[in-house]
């Protein structure tokens, strides 16, 4: 598996629509794609591994990046995502995410029942339940997540640009904090994903995959489906770049699909 730097994907791939797609309760979609990805599992109860993306931080009150009033039409990636947009102009990137910092301390925002379902199978699962986020928030672990990677870095972390520090950190941050030289401990543009090594150990272990809220636009995540054997299952609102690679797919909120396919899953778990 080649872990790459962050990449935007040049070309999508074809949508395709799927009879998922054709629901007529969630739950009732829910419950018939847990059953279906247990047959394909038969006796066994393999570890799990989650990709999940902003998707199932929106009903939580966070904003995704693409689409519709995203945080990409109001910010350039190349102005507020990049190593070179913060040596150009570091005041505008710290301002970035010190606003995304404080957002994510509103007292409004929590974690849903998408985040809370994840919780529960990681403490119910026979076997091992890794979620791998590309999401900076912590809402994963607000909702009772232990098991967490993110690998695109975490916005209540800074990092010194020097030694490679990293401090937890509530406040905003600036140029002058500190000794000056503390950037947000998020992954750029150009840069190199945040534990390589674990997540392609994790990928090559998992027997099921599930993707939950992420348009699939973004490398190296995008393409884990690929490094993965056996059952698999996307939940979005919409298809996605990425869908064709899915053995399922669920559509609807996360907080409406997963609890209901989550339960079913624990139930077999016993
Ligand atoms: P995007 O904003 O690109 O995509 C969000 C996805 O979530 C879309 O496919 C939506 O259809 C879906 N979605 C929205 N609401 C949902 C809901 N309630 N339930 C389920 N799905 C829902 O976000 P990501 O794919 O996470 O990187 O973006 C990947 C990376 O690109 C981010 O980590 C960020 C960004 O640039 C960095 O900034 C480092």
């Amino acid at each position: 598996m080649h872990l790459r730097s962050l990449d935007i994907a040049s070309s999508l791939g074809v949508h395709r629509s799927c009879a998922a797609a054709r629901h007529i309760l969630p739950t009732v979609d829910s419950v018939c794609t847990a059953n279906a990805v247990l047959r394909e599992l038969g006796d066994n109860r393999p570890p799990i591994v989650i990709l999940t993306g902003a998707g199932i931080s929106a009903e939580s009150g966070l904003m995704t990046f693409r689409g519709n009033g995203g945080l990409w039409e109001g910010h350039r990636v190349e102005d507020v995502a990049t190593p070179e947009a913060f040596m150009r102009n570091p005041e505008l990137v710290h301002r970035f995410y010190n606003e995304r910092r404080s957002r994510l301390q509103a007292a409004d925002v929590e974690p849903n029942a998408a985040h809370m379902a994840l919780a529960m199978l990681e403490s119910r699962w026979p076997t091992s339940v890794t979620v791998i986020t590309q999401n900076v928030d912590n809402l994963h672990e607000r909702g009772g997540s232990a098991n967490v990677i993110h690998m695109h870095g975490e916005l209540m972390k800074i990092r010194h640009a020097d030694t490679g520090e990293v401090r937890h950190w509530q406040v905003d941050c600036d140029a002058t904090t500190l000794d000056g030289r503390w950037r947000p401990h998020i992954v750029w543009f150009g840069e190199a994903i945040l534990e390589p090594e674990i997540i392609t150990e994790t990928l090559r272990a998992a027997g099921l995959f599930l993707c939950i809220g992420t348009a699939g636009q973004v490398y190296p995540a995008a393409g884990f489906v690929h490094e993965t054997v056996g059952a698999s299952v996307e939940f979005n609102i919409e298809p996605t770049a990425i869908t064709a690679a899915f053995g399922h797919s669920l559509h609807g909120p996360a907080a409406a699909t997963l609890p209901g396919f989550v339960e079913a899953l624990m139930m077999a778990a016993g």
